[in-house]
C-alpha cells in the first residue's frame, strides 16, 4: 500500500498540509464555539478538562486518522476498508467512514448558518450601523436577524457556493490556495484583539474566569461537551482529517504534524478567549450569554473602541475566513468518495452534495423563525445537528478509529507509518486501545444515564 498518492492529488509540503489541516481545525469552534460553551460551563474546570481532552484523546486520534487516510490514500471509507483489509480484517470497517460523512453533512447545515450570520456582521461592521450601541440594542438587532429567515437564505447561499466552489477547485488550486494566506493574518489579528482586551479592564477578570480551577462546578454533562468540543475543533470522527492526510505526502512525520495542528488550534482556542472574555466582563455581560456571545458583546466593544469600525471588519472577515476554511474540509470526505466511487467530475460531486446541504441548512436557519415548532428530543433543527454531532456522532466515531487502529490495524503497519520512538509508540497504542475508547464511553454513559 505504500508510495501511492491519492488521484485527488497530494499537498505541496507538510507546511501545505498543516496549514490545510489548521484551517479545518480552527474555525468557528474556536472562536465562536469554544468561548460559548466555556462560559456556560463555568470557566475554568471546563478549560482543563478540555486540554485533557484535546491532550489525551484527540492528539492520539488525529495520528491514527492521518496514518489510516495516507496508508491508503483513498476517501475515508475506502481508506478503512483497504487499511482493514491489509491486516486481515473485514472491508466493512469502512462504515465508520459513511458515519462521518454523515457528519459532515450535518455539520455542514448549522456551520453555513452561523458562516452566514458572520458573512451578514462583516456588512453591519462596514456599514457603522454598530457604533455607539448598547448591548440591549446589539442583542435585538442579533434576535432581529434570526427571526429574519429572508436575509439569512442570501447569507447562508452566499456562505455555501463559496464553500463548494473551492471544493470544486480542487486540492491544490482550491483548498491550498483558500488556506495558506488567511490563518497567519488571523492569527496575528486575533492577537491585536488580545492587546486591546487588555486594555479594557476585564482582562484579570477574563483570565480568572477561564484558568480559575473550580471542580464544584464540573458536571459530567461539561466533561461530555469538553470531549465533544475537543473532537469538534480538531476535526476529528469525521473523516475531514483522513481525507486531508490521504494528501499528505510520506516523507513528513505525523507525530510532529499532529502536534503543530494540535498545538495551533488550542493555542487560537485560548486565545479568542482571552480577546472575547475581557471585553465582555469590561462591557457588564454575562459570559453564559450562550450561542450569541461573539454576535452580541463584540459588536458592542467594537462600537465603542478607537478604531473599533476597522478592527469590526476584519475582525468578522477573518472569522469567515476560519469558517470558510473549516467548512470546505467538511464536503472534502464525501466528495473524494463521490469523486472515487462513482467516477464523477470533481464538480458535479461538489455542487450535488452542495445543493443537499443548503437545502439541509434551510431548515436549520428556520429553527429561529419558521421552523421553530420542529423539535427533535425538545431541541429544534440547529440545536439538535449541533447537539448530535458534536456530542454524539463525532465522539462515537473517534471511538471506533480509535478501536480500529488499536485492535485491527497491525501494530507493523501502523508503525511502518507513525516512526514513532517505540515506547511512544506504545503509550500511542494504549491511548487507542483503552485510554480514548474508555474516556469517551463512560462520559457517553454518563450523559444516558445521568448521576442524580
Ligand atoms: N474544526 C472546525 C471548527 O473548530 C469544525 C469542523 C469539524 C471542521 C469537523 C471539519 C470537521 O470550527
Amino acid at each position: 500500500m505504500k508510495n501511492k498518492t491519492s488521484i485527488q492529488g497530494s499537498w505541496a509540503s507538510r507546511w501545505i498540509f498543516i496549514l490545510a489541516a489548521t484551517g479545518s481545525a480552527v474555525g468557528l469552534g474556536n472562536i465562536w464555539k469554544f468561548p460559548y460553551i466555556t462560559g456556560e460551563n463555568g470557566g475554568g474546570a471546563f478549560v482543563l478538562v478540555y486540554l485533557a481532552c484535546i491532550l489525551m484523546v484527540g492528539i492520539p486520534i488525529m495520528m491514527a486518522e492521518v496514518f489510516i487516510g495516507r496508508r491508503a490514500r483513498k476517501n475515508p471509507i475506502n481508506a478503512l476498508a483497504d487499511v482493514a483489509e491489509e491486516s486481515e480484517s473485514t472491508k466493512k470497517w469502512g462504515v465508520i467512514g459513511l458515519m462521518g460523512m454523515l457528519s459532515g453533512v450535518l455539520i455542514f447545515s448549522f456551520y453555513s448558518v452561523v458562516g452566514g450570520w458572520v458573512l451578514h456582521y462583516i456588512k453591519v461592521m462596514l456599514t457603522g450601523e454598530m457604533i455607539g450601541v448598547t448591548s440591549d440594542a446589539a442583542g435585538s438587532a442579533f434576535g432581529a436577524l434570526l427571526a429574519d429567515p429572508a436575509t439569512l437564505l442570501g447569507w447562508h447561499t452566499l456562505f455555501s457556493i463559496m464553500s463548494i466552489a473551492v471544493v470544486a477547485a480542487g486540492i491544490n488550486k482550491g483548498i491550498e490556495t483558500a488556506t495558506r494566506i488567511m490563518m497567519p493574518a488571523l492569527f496575528v489579528l486575533l492577537i491585536i484583539l488580545v492587546g486591546y482586551a487588555m486594555t479594557t479592564g476585564g482582562f484579570a477578570q477574563g483570565w480568572n474566569f477561564m484558568f480559575e480551577f473550580d471542580f464544584s462546578k464540573l458536571t459530567w454533562n461539561a466533561a461530555l461537551v469538553a470531549l465533544g468540543h475537543s473532537f469538534f475543533t480538531l476535526s476529528l470522527g469525521m473523516g475531514t482529517i483522513m481525507a486531508y492526510g490521504s494528501y499528505m505526502t510520506k516523507d513528513a512525520s505525523i507525530g510532529k504534524t499532529v502536534l503543530a495542528i494540535g498545538g495551533l488550534d488550542t493555542l487560537v482556542a485560548l486565545v479568542a478567549g482571552l480577546a472575547i472574555f475581557p471585553i465582555i466582563f469590561s462591557n457588564g455581560m454575562d459570559p453564559a450569554a450562550g450561542p450569541g456571545l461573539m454576535f452580541i458583546s463584540l459588536p458592542v466593544a467594537f462600537g465603542q473602541m478607537a478604531f473599533g469600525q476597522l478592527f469590526g471588519v476584519l475582525f468578522f472577515v477573518l472569522i469567515g475566513v476560519a469558517a470558510w476554511t473549516s467548512a470546505i474540509s467538511l464536503l472534502e470526505p464525501t466528495v473524494a468518495f463521490l469523486v472515487e466511487r462513482l467516477k464523477i467530475k470533481r464538480i458535479t460531486a461538489a455542487v450535488g452534495l452542495g445543493i443537499i446541504v443548503w437545502g439541509l441548512g434551510i431548515a436549520c436557519l428556520g429553527s429561529f423563525s419558521f421552523m421553530s415548532d420542529v423539535t427533535f428530543f425538545g431541541k429544534n433543527t440547529f440545536d439538535f445537528f449541533d447537539y448530535i454531532t458534536a456530542n454524539i456522532m463525532l465522539p462515537l466515531g473517534g471511538i471506533f478509529i480509535a478501536l480500529f487502529a488499536g485492535w485491527v490495524v497491525k501494530d507493523k503497519f501502523a508503525q511502518d507509518e507513525l516512526q514513532l520512538p517505540s515506547a511512544v509508540f506504545k503509550l500511542w497504542n494504549i491511548s487507542m486501545k483503552y485510554t480514548a475508547p474508555i474516556a469517551v464511553a463512560i462520559v457517553l454513559y454518563f450523559l444516558i444515564n445521568p448521576m442524580q
